[in-house]
């Protein structure tokens, strides 16, 4: 079956099952400014978030305490925000937010859970992370930026099994924008999210660090679709055990590009990562005023094979895989690196070279500019060097006046690469 057509299958179940149990209906309204409306969202939700239906009607509900939506065969309407308080040192607090993201210690404000659900936001509605006081008072050098630091992931998609997002905006997240995590058969299509400093206190800089579109994680069987985000961070951040991921039509302005990893940080727990298909990407550059940062098309980062210290913030030694991945149809607007790889995450100069094993990575019809003739970098580990790195229509641009260089180091098989590619320009 094509992803496509799997994904068509999975809907037209999910669009039954809602219509077919579609008994109780909640509608609400914000209650306007100065008043808490977490009280009523969570009533309307639990009411009709389970064999029912939940209508949210436009304007901005105000958010001011960590909230479960637990959904089953339910249909959520959004047509208004749900707005966060932008109290970061009541967030801070350890018991302010939910642990579920097992990965760094990561932290969540809004956590869905459940089964056979579809969130529709019809373009209207998501979130508001509020995050400008977040950027700016991070930026003041007061407190560092850690991961598990307790900064909360903006919306959080936690053991769902068949669930959908649709045309979902997210303004504004303190830091991921979204993750879903140890879930199956899910469906995002249609999510913007943007993380745009707008303190000119720090124009030309990137205070919205972690700002990541989304991080994957445990999860089988996730499609994204239509996605446009605007970051400092990673675009896409797909993590360990996320296999037959599906991605279609995803723009990313500004940022890291479209990562697979951090892997390997946990001794313990082995990463694979296996059948992503990714197509019709594009990778802009934003004015530098707004977002310095384009790294990359497409990267893949493990840690080293040595532990230095313990996750969320050291970690290493982790095993595992990454193979049969396709990005195709892919435009990069000056990246750094259109396409990278390599194995020294978190590491230093005399660790045990890296075990995590990336093999059967295939690219093809690649265009647009980069701002360095360095094309291509894949520096595999000595310890896992990488077989079938696969190029087809590989014809990114280079800056005027030099010759594209394309890096190889400890790769076992490449083809298609329209020039030569070896340890030469490593550096
Ligand atoms: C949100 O609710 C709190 C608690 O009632 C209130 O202090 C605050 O002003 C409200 N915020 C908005 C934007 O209405
Ligand atoms: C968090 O909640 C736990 C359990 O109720 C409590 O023991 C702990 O003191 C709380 N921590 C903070 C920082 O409030
Ligand atoms: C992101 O937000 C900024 C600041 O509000 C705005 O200028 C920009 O147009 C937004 N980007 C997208 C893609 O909506
Ligand atoms: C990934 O899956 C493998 C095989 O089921 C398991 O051994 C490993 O612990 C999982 N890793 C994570 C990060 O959950
Ligand atoms: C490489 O990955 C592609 C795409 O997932 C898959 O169709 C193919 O079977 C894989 N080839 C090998 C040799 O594993
Ligand atoms: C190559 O990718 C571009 C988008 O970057 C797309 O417009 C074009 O149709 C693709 N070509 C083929 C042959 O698929
Ligand atoms: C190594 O690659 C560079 C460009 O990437 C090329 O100029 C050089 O000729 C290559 N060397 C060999 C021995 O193929």
């Amino acid at each position: 079956m094509t992803p496509i057509a799997g994904i068509l299958l999975s809907l037209g179940l999910f669009l039954f099952s809602v219509a077919q149990t579609n008994a109780k209906v909640c509608t609400l309204q914000p209650l306007g400014a100065g008043l808490d409306d977490t009280d009523q969202v969570e009533a309307a939700i639990s009411e009709c978030g389970q064999y029912g239906q939940v209508i949210f009607g436009a304007g901005d509900y105000n958010i001011t305490r960590k909230m479960t939506w637990n959904l089953v065969s339910s249909q959520v309407d959004l047509y208004g925000y749900l707005s966060f308080i932008p109290d970061y040192q009541y967030w801070l607090n350890y018991n302010s937010t939910y642990r579920v993201v097992f990965i760094q210690d990561q932290a969540s404000w809004f956590v869905v859970t459940g089964n056979d659900f579809i969130i529709d936001a019809h373009g209207q509605g998501g979130i508001k992370g509020n995050g400008q006081p977040w950027w700016s008072y991070y930026a003041t050098g007061a407190q560092p930026r850690l991961d598990g630091d307790g900064r909360p992931i903006a919306f959080t998609l936690s053991h769902v099994q068949r669930g959908v997002v649709n045309n979902f905006h997210i303004d504004s997240p303190p830091f991921w924008c979204n993750t879903v995590a140890d879930s199956v058969d899910v469906v995002y299509d249609g999510m913007v999210c943007n993380a745009t400093n707008t303190d000119t206190t720090y124009a030309g800089q990137n205070i919205v660090p972690n700002t990541d579109g989304i991080d994957t994680y445990r999860s089988d069987s996730v499609s994204l679709l239509n996605w446009d985000v605007t970051c400092g961070d990673d675009c896409l951040a797909i993590k360990g055990n996320t296999t037959n991921l599906y991605v279609q039509n995803v723009i990313c302005r500004g940022g890291n590009g479209i990562a697979f990893g951090s892997l390997g940080q946990y001794v313990d727990l082995p990463d694979n990562v296996e059948n992503v298909v990714m197509e019709n990407l594009q990778l802009l550059r934003l004015p530098t005023n707004i977002q310095p940062n384009m790294g990359s098309g497409v990267y893949f980062k493990s840690w080293t094979a040595t532990v230095n210290g313990t996750p969320p913030t050291g970690g290493g030694g982790g095993t595992g895989y990454v193979k049969d991945v396709v990005a195709r149809n892919v435009y990069v607007d000056r990246v750094n690196v259109p396409m990278h790889l390599y194995q020294t995450n978190g590491g230093y100069a005399n660790d045990t070279p890296s075990y995590f094993q990336f093999s059967n990575l295939s690219f093809y019809n690649w265009t647009g500019t980069s701002l360095a003739n360095k094309l291509a970098d894949i520096e595999c580990s000595p310890n896992a060097p990488c077989p079938n790195m696969v190029f087809g229509d590989f014809d990114v641009t280079p800056p005027a006046g030099t010759t594209p260089s394309y890096v190889c180091v400890n790769v076992v098989s490449e083809t298609g690469l329209p020039g030569p590619c070896n340890a030469t320009g490593r550096a």
